[in-house]
């Protein structure tokens, strides 16, 4: 039986989850994260991706479409989310599911982040759980929900 690939994919200053606004996005780091959802679904070979840049977070779906090993991609864009319409083309571009998460609850908060450019090309959307957003987003790729 071939292993279930699952690519988690962090856009803009996620990089600095753990110091940056911690009353909104919690006190774990992103590694923190990442360890946990690896010691969640052991069974999964995740892999993890995260940069300040558009092109690289477009670079590396497709890296990944046409690697033809993984299961789908859970995708926090951070504010590309709101205005990224090169990510948005990158997603449609692809045919992985992409399941689109949040850790605070972006409608409960400024009114521009009610707008996501992506939503409309993504499998899903998911917002509010902290870092079980991420888990809610593995287990939807596994079919679990
Ligand atoms: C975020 C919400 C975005 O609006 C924000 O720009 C982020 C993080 C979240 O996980 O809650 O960087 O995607």
């Amino acid at each position: 039986m071939s292993t279930t690939s699952i690519l988690v994919l962090n856009g803009p200053n996620l990089s600095r989850l753990g110091k940056r606004e911690p009353e909104i996005y919690g006190h774990q780091t992103i590694d923190d994260i990442n360890r946990e959802l690896s010691v969640s679904f052991p069974d999964i070979s995740f892999e993890f991706f995260q940069s300040e840049h558009e092109g690289a977070m477009t670079e590396k779906l497709f890296e990944a479409e046409d690697r033809g090993s993984f299961r789908g991609v859970v995708l926090n864009a951070g504010a590309f989310t709101h205005y990224s319409i090169a990510l948005r083309d990158a997603i449609s571009a692809v045919k992985l599911p992409v399941i689109e998460v949040h850790l605070s609850n972006v409608h409960a908060r400024e009114p521009f982040r009610r707008t996501s450019v992506i939503s409309e090309v993504c499998r899903g959307v998911i917002s509010g759980f902290g870092a079980g957003s991420y888990h809610l987003g593995v287990r939807a790729l596994l079919g679990e929900v």
